[in-house]
């Protein structure tokens, strides 16, 4: 069973993502971290993110990289969308991911094009989206946990900015696959979304 969850930053899909996985007991992979890992790797050694030879060279970090809080990061959600842009970044993550999504019990991604490009048979699709404006709210409240005050305008800009970049670059941009399943989050608590996304995962099984 290959379950594929897509959709825009902050709308749920992760967390959607992890209740599933625990729900049917899959190993998950979030694949967002692999784009922040490339562009912090890219960073950090003083490249610059907009740069395709910069960016894939980036690509070579070292996996313990996956695990730096650092990532997490509005930041580094920033600089993944720039170097995931690169078709050779892409490239160069893609075998990884179909690994992943082709271990033998089955498993569930989550990212962009995880059910246009990386698992296009997944048994399920689901496509995560909330409003601009939510999604800026969540991410303020969740900010604001860990002491870091930021603006909701603030927030809803750059959300607005990382969204018009996933979703008009050439190479597998954001976009909802023909066959996915549309859930939005906006007006759902986390409870009820998972109620719906496990709901719709069953009705494809
Ligand atoms: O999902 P997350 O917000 O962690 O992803 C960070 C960035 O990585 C996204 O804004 C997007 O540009 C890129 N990404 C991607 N394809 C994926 C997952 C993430 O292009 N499958």
């Amino acid at each position: 069973m290959i379950i594929a969850v897509d959709g825009p930053a902050a709308s749920g899909k992760g967390t959607i993502a992890r209740a599933l996985a625990a729900h049917y007991r899959l190993p998950y992979l979030d694949t967002g971290l692999l784009y922040r890992a490339v562009g912090l790797n890219v960073v950090r050694g003083g490249g610059n993110p907009s740069d395709p030879d910069d960016a894939l060279a980036g690509c070579q970090f070292d996996d313990l990289l996956l695990g730096d809080p650092k990532l997490r990061s509005e930041d580094a959600g920033a600089t993944a969308s720039i170097v995931s842009a690169h078709p050779a970044v892409r490239a160069a993550l893609v075998e990884r991911q179909r690994d992943f999504a082709a271990r033998p019990g089955g498993a569930i991604l989550d990212g962009r094009d995880i059910g246009t490009v990386i698992a296009p048979h997944a048994d399920a699709k689901l496509f995560v989206r909330a409003s601009p404006t939510v999604r800026a709210q969540r991410r303020h409240a969740e900010m604001a946990g860990m002491g870091q005050m930021v603006s909701v305008d603030t927030l809803l800009a750059e959300i607005r900015e990382r969204d018009r970049r996933d979703s008009t670059r050439d190479t597998a941009p954001l976009v909802q696959a023909a066959d996915a399943d549309l859930l939005d989050t906006s007006l759902l608590s986390i409870e009820t979304a998972v109620q719906r996304a496990i709901a719709l995962v069953d009705a494809r099984m």
